[in-house]
């Protein structure tokens, strides 16, 4: 499948996005010699300081593009879809900033998840929940029905899940859920909304003609102008996360 990320915009256009992560990081309080895997790692901003925590960190991410800016870095990381991972009892912790909303099955990525970790490990994470980019996702949906015929089409790509769905879908895995949060951050972003749509929603224009998307691009940041926008030209993206901090059962998993 064709790459849509590209780490050279993702760099110019969404570094908010890991500056944002470091709270995540607090939570995840990363120890010396730790074996922590990185779920979605993008360019690597975040792994990177696992590892300046004196953490041993492997980072699995499915774009090449992301991949190769992560391992300019210096960093250990396998190329993989973090719906199959094949890691088994090896981890203290799983570790994921804004990736998980990308993966739109969630239980295989829980389940990978629980058989990566050591019987007690933790998982610590944050990514879009319920209300997450709502403005944005309706303008965008709007503007593809019109120009394609498509409904929905954002909702095929992101998983945005209350923090009550996601609690219980972690437990069926087999987690005990220490804390998660709902958390509403208005986020000002770099430049246009047309840049943000390039950037991060790149992967829900795929499924229109590449000779339609910048007008697609125009007409949806039009349509957010009045919401979004402030009299000096600053646009404030309406990101809401879910955090959380879960414990794997501390019982030896048995793969069979
Ligand atoms: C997010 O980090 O919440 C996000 C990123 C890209 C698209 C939608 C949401």
């Amino acid at each position: 499948m064709k790459d849509a990320w590209s780490a050279r915009r993702y760099d110019e256009n969404a570094r908010f996005v890991s500056d944002l992560g470091r709270g995540v990081v607090e939570w995840l309080k990363p120890k010396p010699g730790e074996r922590i895997l990185d779920v979605g790692c993008g360019d690597g901003a975040l792994t990177e300081q696992l590892v300046e925590a004196g953490a041993d960190v492997l980072g699995v991410d499915a774009s090449i593009d992301m991949v190769d800016a992560a391992r300019a870095r210096g960093l250990d990381i396998e190329v993989a879809d973090c719906h199959e991972l094949e890691y088994f009892n090896e981890f203290d912790a799983v570790f994921s900033n804004a990736a998980l909303h990308w993966m739109t099955r969630p239980d295989a990525v829980l389940a990978g998840v629980a058989n990566a970790l050591k019987p007690g490990g933790r998982f610590v994470g944050e990514f879009g929940g319920h209300g997450n980019v709502a403005a944005i996702r309706t303008a965008l949906s709007a503007v593809i029905k019109q120009h394609a015929n498509i409904s929905n089409a954002p909702d095929t790509v992101w998983f945005f899940p209350s923090a009550k769905e996601y609690q219980s879908r972690l437990e069926a895995t087999g987690f005990t859920v220490e804390r998660i949060a709902l958390i509403p951050r208005p986020t000002p972003i770099p430049g246009e909304m047309t840049a943000w749509f390039e950037t991060l929603a790149a992967p829900v224009l795929e499924c229109v003609p590449t000779a339609k998307r910048t007008a697609i691009r125009e007409e949806a940041s039009a349509l957010l102008r009045s919401v979004l926008c402030d009299s000096e030209g600053n646009w404030t993206a309406d990101y809401v996360r879910l955090r959380f901090e879960a414990r794997s059962s501390s019982k030896a998993r048995c793969f069979v």
